[in-house]
């Protein structure tokens, strides 16, 4: 049985690898005036931005300036924490930038950086190690739909990348089928919610009932403002990470305020 918790729900926006330190800028102030404007009140929903690398200093310069409540958070990081790694970030250099999450796994990742499972799990520790929270991505590909159903494959991924995290860990953990990802298809509430739940018996499996119950389990794949409500009434979706409409401020924000349109 896993333990019943408030989990404060989380709308991330991954950006992938768009816009520059400028475009970020704008893009944040953007995104706080709408949410200002719509009176958005801070707290019911945890906002995150995931910009590329170069914008992480120019952003976090900005959340500190204005004082906005929006957490910040990296694509990705290296397994190792400093040393001869052309190219590579350390999770150090994030925890000084006040980075509170690093994005693992992500299915872009996987398949076109070769990670595999167990980088994937080294990644979860070095995050870790650095006091960041592993946003674990996890998700099957349209074949892997087909052939093993939809929740053998994040299953199996999950398991992998929990190896060793001890029970008392933050993470979140995000469900992207990849036949979803800036597809606009989408996987239906009921599916995120069956691998969404699957999932959470996972983190009770390799964790605990505690930790399961405090985990945030996000659905992403084309979320948009016009859907995002669906998923959130489901019982195991604690929030959604969003890439294309992360990027233009009215509808990120209006997906920041599915609360308003849940209908619940
Ligand atoms: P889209 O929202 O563009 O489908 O991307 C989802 C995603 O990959 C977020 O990490």
């Amino acid at each position: 049985m896993v333990a019943v918790a408030t989990r404060t729900p989380l709308i991330a926006g991954n950006w992938k690898m768009n816009l520059d330190h400028l475009q970020a800028v704008a893009l944040v102030q953007k995104l706080d005036w709408a949410l200002r404007d719509a009176k958005h009140e801070k707290g019911s929903v945890e906002v995150a931005v995931f910009p590329p690398f170069t914008d992480l200093r120019s952003v976090q310069t900005l959340l500190d300036a204005d004082r906005i409540a929006f957490a910040l958070g990296a694509q990705d990081l290296s397994t190792h924490d400093s040393g001869a790694y052309t190219g590579e970030i350390s999770g150090a250099f994030l925890k000084k930038l006040a980075c509170t999450y690093v994005i693992i796994g992500h299915s872009e990742r996987r398949e076109y950086h070769d990670e595999t499972d167990e980088v994937i799990a080294a990644k979860v520790q070095a995050a870790l190690r650095h006091g960041l929270v592993p946003v674990i991505c996890v998700g099957e590909t349209l074949e892997q739909l087909e052939e093993f159903g939809a929740a053998a494959v994040p299953v199996g991924q999950l398991q992998v990348a929990l190896e060793g995290v001890p029970a008392d860990a933050e993470i979140v953990v995000a469900y992207e089928p990849v036949w979803a990802i800036g597809t606009g298809k989408v996987a239906t509430p009921e599916q995120a919610q069956d691998v969404c739940a699957a999932l959470r018996a996972v983190i009770a499996e390799k964790l605990d009932a505690d930790a399961a119950g405090r985990t945030r389990v996000l659905y992403g794949g084309s979320v948009k403002s016009g859907n995002i409500a669906t998923y959130m009434r489901e019982p195991d979706v604690d929030g959604a990470l969003v890439g294309g409409a992360s990027l233009v401020s009215d509808e990120f924000a209006a997906i920041v305020r599915f609360q308003k349109h849940v209908g619940v």
